[in-house]
């Protein structure tokens, strides 16, 4: 079906409308509803990337692959970090959600994932959730991207 009518998905944002402090990643729905599409500012791209390489790339791997053993529980009943790069549950979080994870850290006794706010800006912790999410397979953003439309 989809194939027949590929002029009718509408590429916006294409001409690169920025703004730095928007939560959501800029996302375009299609037409069909079927996929949004996925477009990027590369310099809030790169600006991720960089936050990631320096405070996270550490316990989270340098691909965002996590700790091969992420769903088991550590001796003191802690979890290791889980994957960032669509593998794990990360996509099962609204924005919202990540951004809380990320700013104020673990929750007690669920792991040793340090709080950020101090340390990141707004920006910083924004850039960081859109670069992780560029690397979710399409069907693993477009599951994401439903569940956000839906809360
Ligand atoms: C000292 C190791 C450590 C560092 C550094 C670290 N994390 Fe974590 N992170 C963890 C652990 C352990 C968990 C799992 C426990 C939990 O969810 O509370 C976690 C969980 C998360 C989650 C929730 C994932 C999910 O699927 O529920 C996100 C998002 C996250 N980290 C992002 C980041 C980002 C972004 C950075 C860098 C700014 C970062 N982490 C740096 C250890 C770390």
């Amino acid at each position: 079906m989809l194939h027949k009518i590929p002029g009718l998905i509408f590429v916006i944002g294409i001409m690169g409308i920025v703004s730095g402090c928007d939560q959501k990643p800029k996302v375009m729905s299609s037409s069909t509803g079927l996929m949004p599409q996925r477009t990027y500012d590369v310099q809030q791209l790169a600006l991720g990337q960089q936050v990631y390489v320096a405070n996270c790339a550490v316990c989270h791997g340098d691909n965002a692959q996590g700790a091969s053993n992420w769903q088991q529980r550590n001796p003191d009943g802690t979890f290791p970090p889980p994957p960032l790069n669509g593998t794990g549950h990360s996509w099962h979080h609204s924005t919202e959600i990540l951004y809380d994870v990320i700013a104020n850290g673990s929750q007690p006794g669920q792991g040793n994932m340090p709080a950020w706010k101090d340390r990141l800006t707004k920006e910083q912790i924004d850039a960081v959730i859109i670069w992780f999410q560029s690397l979710w397979p399409d069907q693993v953003y477009a599951a994401w991207y439903e569940m956000q439309q839906r809360k």
